[in-house]
């Protein structure tokens, strides 16, 4: 019996088959009730006590071997199958996914645009900033809430070094390298320590807007506003000026226009007002132009901040803030834009 094991042990470990039909042949002739090695299991009552053990595992190493060598065999068919259908140049090629801007580029582009007609070029400056370009040189009180650590992050090693809590350090960054005129828009991320809801978000992205020059004044910016308004909201869209505080800007303002889902009769969305607010301004804080390196007697200037997500939200009616940054791609692809 063992000569028996033996010699099929030999036979199995050199199986060879050139397609399934022949595969199924040998499983049939070795692995199946009728086969080889069940015949010899049958056998084994007969085998002396004394070698029972040997027999019986050279037995079952048989048996595992031919299930392995043949699951092998039948493995290497499948990859081979795989492999014929890749090379089968006749076949349709696979759709390509062609992807969309996201929703929040579209509007950023769309903001940028419309400053670029109106002769703003883009400034940039870096996320990881410190407290002099976010907060001491645009004119923050020392004990100013909003250096607070609910709305800083700070490097925990350097507390000196924050994340932008706003783009409004950029203008620090220009005004310091440049004399006016400056005309830019400054786009980005920015960072606030806030529990995430459908309304907050701990980044989120602002446009930056700088005009300084001589005789520059607020009826200057009440009009680049206004042409702002219309250009991205539709031309019947109206803008109103509220008196707000920002520390960088005095007089301050918020702007609100003409809420574009009821057309100014009141609604859910703008809170029966008719007005939804959009972003801050003001004439910037001659202390500001000091710090800053420009002489606050020769020149005078505006600034504005946006959030790109507010704006956005307004255009496309996004309710929950969170769907900005979790890649939804059915969320995403609601989206389509020209450029
Ligand atoms: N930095 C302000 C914020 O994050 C927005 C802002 C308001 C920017 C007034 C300005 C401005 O440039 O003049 O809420």
């Amino acid at each position: 019996m063992l000569t028996k094991i033996e010699q099929l042990l030999a036979e199995v470990e050199n199986l060879t088959a050139t397609n399934a039909e022949e595969l199924e042949a040998l499983r049939i002739k070795y692995l199946s009730k009728k086969g080889a090695i069940n015949a010899l299991m049958a056998d084994f009552r007969n085998v002396p006590a004394e070698q029972k053990k040997e027999v019986g595992m050279k037995l079952n190493e048989l048996k595992n071997r031919a299930q392995e060598r043949i699951s092998a065999l039948k493995e290497a068919f499948e990859c081979m199958d795989n492999d014929a259908a890749e090379l089968d140049l006749t076949r349709t090629a696979y759709p390509v996914n062609l992807g969309t801007r996201h929703p929040l580029t579209i509007v950023r582009n769309e903001i940028i645009n419309i400053f670029n007609r109106l002769g703003f070029t883009i400034a940039d400056g870096p996320e990881v900033e410190d407290d002099w370009h976010v907060f001491s040189s645009m004119n923050f009180p020392e004990d100013h809430p909003a250096r607070d650590m609910q709305d800083t992050f700070f490097i925990e090693s350097h507390p000196d070094i924050i994340l932008r809590t706003h783009t409004s350090s950029v203008q620090s960054r220009i005004m310091e390298a440049n004399q006016p005129p400056i005309r830019v828009i400054c786009p980005g991320r920015v960072y606030r320590n806030e529990a995430i809801s459908y309304r907050a978000h701990c980044f989120f992205h602002q446009v930056e807007g700088l005009y300084i020059d001589k005789n520059v004044s607020f009826t200057d910016l009440k009009q680049v506003l206004l042409q702002f308004a219309q250009e991205m909201f539709g031309p019947d869209t109206k803008i109103r000026l509220r008196p707000s505080y920002f520390p960088f800007t005095e007089p301050s303002a918020e702007m609100d226009i003409s809420c574009d889902i009821c057309g100014g009769k009141g609604c859910n969305f703008c809170k029966h007002t008719g007005w939804v607010e959009i972003l801050g301004c003001g004439m910037v804080d001659p202390a500001v132009l000091e710090s800053n390196g420009i002489d606050s007697k020769v020149y005078t200037g505006y600034a504005f901040g946006m959030g790109v997500e507010r704006i956005t939200n307004l255009k496309y009616k996004v309710k929950d803030l969170r769907m900005f940054s979790e890649n939804d791609t059915r969320f995403l692809e609601e989206f389509e834009s020209a450029n």
